[in-house]
């Protein structure tokens, strides 16, 4: 991993706070807080995330088919010393364990994501009640402990049979999507108030599709936003299965970035806001607004895949009104004249990570002021550190304590200003498969030693149930 050198800013992002480092940082008292009394709304809803292929194992039981990830995860020279999601966090097997733990901490919200190959093995047909019994399972232990369900139906396990008939290049795997979903829906739709439909596309499109390092693996550009079009008509798809089937509320979950000229050049404002179109408004607008951002479809041109993928009505199915827009936050973006990122801020142990907590603020007020007041939700926020088990058998990750105390004082800062923010939930509960990175990186707020499958609550687990307790910092 390499440390950039941070240096102040020169004018381009104000920031009312100093960057906190991955590790140290400003000085913490004895139970991580500052003494400022940050107390957040009464109800404000405290959560943790996962996701199905990074937790749960038991890659082959019970009926699941194969995914994208598996066949990626397997494939010689893709992840991190080869590793896989097949053992994972053996949450399949412990999920007892698992939801005890959330209880301990005092979880309001638990949001984790159902396995598509698990539900139908090769994407399409009959339902494996076996699968559906799982979720719901774990959906009736949540209640009994009093915890809130949030299900993600695509947390980018596509089945792989649907990616031998084209992924989600293919239009027909959106209406795959759509029967999976209302599946879901009758199976958990009574008892689970939130739903959220297609984690990150943009991660899809980008790592999936530009950079090809994750599944599917691809470096094909035009592909990569006609895929775009497809996840979102996915979205506006499940949301109207949703509408016919199910109660509770649905909305997407978006990862956002802010995107900053890296000076103060009219070049670098004009590369910004260009980004700014392929990172924010590419997914936003569409579902919100019903219109893809012209300077993008400008920019890939009127013969793209995207533009020759849209059909009458598309824009109109999704942009069906959502309930609630979740909102995933890990970095901003500065971006010079030349379209390059530059590093600003401290990188964290994954190398696309700058820990700038004031891009949470400028995000969520970003969107608010945009978008309008819809409710939002923060569905993924936290940074990796390099943890190990102490000799007195505890983990003391310090640095996540101060990320998540810095990122949870601009989310306050944000909803003093009128940003309707009504829960927040930390990427991760548990250590788990980070996709190409492996099980190198540790993002959860409990450590698992994977030789034993043993949970060990972190110092921020500690941290974060006082926070919960006392609602705020
Ligand atoms: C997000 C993903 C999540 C996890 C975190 C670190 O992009 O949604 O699964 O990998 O990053």
């Amino acid at each position: 991993m390499s440390m950039p050198t941070p240096r102040p800013p020169d004018g381009a992002a104000p920031s009312a706070t100093a960057p906190a480092a991955a590790t140290g940082g400003p000085a913490v008292t004895d139970d991580g807080n500052r003494p400022d009394g940050l107390r957040f709304p009464p109800g404000f809803g405290w959560g943790a995330a996962t996701s199905a292929y990074q937790i749960e194992g038991a890659a082959k039981e019970d009926g699941r088919g194969e995914s994208i990830w598996d066949t990626f995860s397997r494939t010689p020279g893709r992840t991190r010393n080869g590793d896989t999601g097949d053992v994972a966090a053996d949450h399949y097997h412990r999920y007892v364990e698992d939801l005890d733990l959330m209880r301990d901490l005092g979880l309001h919200s638990y949001r984790f994501s159902i396995s598509w190959p698990r539900v139908q093995a090769d994407g399409a047909g009959a339902p494996n009640q076996r699968g559906l019994d799982f979720y719901r399972r774990l959906v009736d232990g949540l209640h009994e402990r009093g915890i809130a369900p949030m299900a993600t139906l695509f947390h980018w396990d596509l089945p792989q049979a649907l990616q031998d008939a084209g992924g989600w290049e293919s239009r027909d795997v959106a209406h795959r999507f759509a029967d999976y979903a209302e599946i879901v829906f009758r199976a958990l739709g009574d008892r689970v108030p939130v739903w959220l439909t297609v984690n990150e596309p943009k991660t899809v499109v980008q790592n999936g599709y530009l950079e090809g390092h994750h599944a599917p693996g691809r470096q094909d550009p035009a592909a990569a936003y006609l895929v775009a079009h497809h996840l979102h008509l996915a979205h506006g798809l499940a949301v109207a299965a949703h509408r016919a089937t199910g109660a509770g509320r649905i909305g997407p979950a978006l990862n956002l970035h802010p995107c900053y000229p890296a000076d103060g050049s009219p070049e670098a404002a004009r590369a910004a806001r260009l980004r700014d179109g392929y990172e924010n408004r590419l997914y936003l607008d569409p579902i919100l607004t019903g219109r893809y951002p012209q300077d993008v479809l400008d920019d890939l041109g009127p013969d793209s895949r995207l533009a020759g993928g849209i059909r009458d009505g598309d824009l109109a199915t999704i942009s069906a009104p959502v309930d609630l827009l979740a909102v995933q936050y890990y970095t901003p973006y500065y971006v010079a004249a030349d379209a390059t990122t530059v590093p600003r801020w401290p990188t964290s142990q994954a190398s696309w990570q700058q820990i700038h907590p004031d891009g949470m603020y400028d995000i969520l007020t970003r969107v608010t002021r945009d978008y309008g007041p819809i409710p939002l939700t923060v569905t993924e926020n936290g940074l990796p550190t390099p943890d190990a088990l102490d000799a007195d058998g505890t983990v003391d990750d310090a640095g996540r304590v101060t990320f998540l105390r810095d990122h949870l004082a601009a989310a306050h800062r944000a909803v003093a200003a009128g940003v309707p923010l009504e829960s927040y939930h930390v990427w991760s509960l548990l250590d788990n498969f980070e996709w190409d990175a492996g099980y190198d990186e540790r993002w959860g707020l409990v450590y698992v030693d994977y030789q034993t499958q043993r949970r060990v609550l972190k110092r921020s687990a500690h941290w974060y149930r006082q926070v919960i307790a006392a609602n705020g910092l």
